[in-house]
């Protein structure tokens, strides 16, 4: 057997110890006489390890007691239409910051739902930097404010957390959840599609401040309903079972590693690494604004895009997987989650820097 480094943006690659232990369990789960997905999701059993993820999770956010953690389906796009269904309850507007694609689709859908104040947008800046907050026109009887803290496919971070006073800040964190400590209390929610830095896809994460519960409209539906699958520890409707189980394991694999902090550090120095490269190298570019960049995805461009096809080809086989960027924007682009170990990056920069000097 042989497993390729993998930089897929999504779903991505998962930490190997959780592969072997799932693979271990996978027959008679811990003496069940069946798997995991096998099992009613209301057993003792399976109730065990759905108690134990989310207890897990909580302890590696350091989630606060005034916080429901939820498990649910339907990705972070059903949460683009869950969250104004569930915070906003009559004529009030929704602020939003428009920072790239995934932003982009949050206010489209959002748009269905009522009136979408775009408070800041870096469109005009090629959706590289992240805008000035000191320009954002925040409405103070704003139902929310939605931001996108890092976008995916343009590679943009905030290393910020925007501050809008008592108006709830809601954030699509689905590709930098879980990279480093977060300070949840900042939040009124939080959401995230697991497979990036949770899981495998299947299940989206939300974290919902209480207070915040009873705010829905009457049309929300059940499935998206915070309060309803609050009050039914997320199983209201059958739970995505496998996945919850496969999160519960990262979140182990991670407390085991030393939790969020020591997560971070290795993502700061593997993110660091590669910027250090292209930055200096004459044959690679990073287009982002160098505050503004990304820990998990870094994109990157060939001097002539006429070698795309080949630095590909030999990516491949070098056993380097998933750098094809996105369709939308061409060029390269190396996810860095937490599965990606620093030896990928370690054997990307060598490739890199090989490439270069037979094609430079
Ligand atoms: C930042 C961000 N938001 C939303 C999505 C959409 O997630 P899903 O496919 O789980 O609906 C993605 C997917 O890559 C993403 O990266």
């Amino acid at each position: 057997m042989s497993r390729v480094f993998n930089f897929s943006a999504g779903p991505a690659a998962l930490p190997e110890p959780v592969l072997q232990r799932a693979q271990a369990e996978w027959m008679d789960f811990r003496g069940a006489g069946m798997s995991v997905m096998e099992m009613s999701h209301r057993g003792k059993t399976f109730m065990q390890v759905a108690e134990k993820a989310e207890n897990d999770l909580r302890t590696l956010l350091a989630v606060p007691e005034d916080y429901a953690v939820l498990f649910l389906q339907g990705g972070a796009t059903g949460q683009f239409a869950a969250v104004p269904l569930n915070l906003r309850n009559g004529s009030q507007g929704m602020d939003y910051i428009d920072t790239g694609a995934w932003s982009g689709k949050a206010i489209k859908e959002a748009q269905k739902y009522g009136p979408v104040n775009i408070v800041a947008s870096s469109q005009s800046h090629g959706y590289a930097s992240i805008p000035d907050p000191a320009t954002w026109k925040l409405d103070p009887d704003a139902a929310y404010v939605h931001y996108t803290p890092n976008e995916t496919i343009g590679g943009v971070e905030f290393h910020f957390v925007p501050d809008t006073g008592t108006v709830p800040l809601v954030a699509d964190m689905s590709s930098t959840i879980l990279s480093r400590p977060l300070e949840v209390s900042r939040y009124g929610v939080i959401y995230a599609g697991a497979q990036k830095n949770i899981g495998p896809a299947g299940l989206t994460l939300v974290i919902v401040r209480r207070d915040l519960l009873e705010r829905k409209s009457p049309t929300v539906p059940a499935v998206f309903d915070y309060a309803l699958q609050t009050k039914n520890d997320s199983m209201y409707n059958t739970p995505p079972t496998l996945a919850w189980y496969l999160s519960g394991l990262v979140f182990e694999w991670l407390l085991e590693l030393g939790g969020l902090a020591a997560m971070g550090e290795i993502n700061r120095r593997k993110a660091g690494k590669l910027y250090h490269f292209v930055d200096n190298s004459e044959f690679y570019r990073n287009p982002v604004e160098p505050s503004a960049r990304s820990w998990m995805n870094v994109p990157f461009i060939l001097a002539d895009d006429a070698l795309d096809g080949s630095f590909l080809k030999q990516a491949a086989e070098a056993g380097l997987s998933g750098l094809k960027g996105h369709r939308s924007v061409g060029g390269m682009r190396a996810s860095l989650y937490n599965a990606v170990p620093e030896a990928a990056v370690d054997t990307l920069v060598e490739f890199m820097a090989d490439f270069e000097q037979r094609h430079a």
